[in-house]
């Protein structure tokens, strides 16, 4: 009895097999495959879960980007503005205490002291002095003195220059003249404004010069 009943279910064990393999050979056919194709779909889902968390990393290494451009712009926008003072120191031509004293002196009254003798010096300026001419009487000709004066001193205007002249005519000497011949004492005779006023009138002679420059041809 414990044999036979031991024996019914050993013996189903072949048939059990042999349906599990047609059910393995069906499956590998038709039916069973729905599985395989629904694990394909849901794999595109997990590839952009992916790609969801990638976008996160690929932002941080854009910023350092930013960062490095910016700097550049800024030393060249200081630089530019720099040139501009440089014009404004050269823009603007220094005029001397005497150069705008004599623009407002009275220069008909310079020649009126140009013109009068005078004891203390035993002469006029007119004495000596063409002021119509550049050519010698005893002293140069003072036609276009204003042109002349401008060269004879390097930074001496002419206005300052005639002005030394006249107060000190032996600190620059005209060549070809006697030294000695102009009277030192005229800053005793005319007050400074006065001498103003003269420097105002010669100044103004200006005309066309009456004198051919020597050249060396006809020197000989
Ligand atoms: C006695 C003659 C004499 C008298 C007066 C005289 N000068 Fe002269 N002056 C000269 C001689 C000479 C020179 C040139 C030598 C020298 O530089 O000192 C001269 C030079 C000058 C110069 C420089 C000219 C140049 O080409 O560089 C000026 C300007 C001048 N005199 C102005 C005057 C005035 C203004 C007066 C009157 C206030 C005056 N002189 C009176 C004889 C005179």
């Amino acid at each position: 009895m414990i044999r036979s009943q031991n024996s019914q279910p050993l013996m189903a064990l072949p048939a059990l097999f042999i349906v599990l393999a047609m059910a393995l050979m069906l499956a590998g056919c038709g039916t069973l495959a729905e599985p395989v194709l629904q694990a394909a779909s849901a794999t595109p889902l997990a590839v952009e879960e992916r790609a969801a968390a990638i976008q996160p990393t690929a932002l941080p290494t854009a910023t350092p980007l930013p960062p490095t451009a910016t700097p550049v712009p800024l030393p060249t926008a200081t630089s530019t503005p720099l040139p501009s003072p440089t014009p404004e120191p050269t823009a603007a031509p220094v005029q001397s205490p005497i150069d705008r004293l004599v623009a407002v002196r009275d220069a008909e009254n310079g020649k009126l002291l140009f013109e009068t003798f005078q004891d203390a010096a035993n002469y006029s300026c007119a004495n000596c002095h063409l002021a119509d001419s550049e050519k010698t009487n005893l002293g140069p000709g003072l036609l276009n003195i204003k042109d002349r004066a401008a060269e004879r001193v390097a930074g001496q205007s002419a206005a300052e220059y005639i002005y030394e002249s006249i107060i000190d005519p032996q600190a620059y000497l005209v060549a070809d003249f006697d030294p000695e011949l102009m009277p030192r004492n005229w800053a005793e005779i005319y007050s400074d404004l006065q001498i103003f006023d003269i420097v105002a009138y010669l100044m103004t002679l200006e005309g066309e010069s009456d004198i051919d420059e020597p050249d060396a041809a006809d020197e000989g």
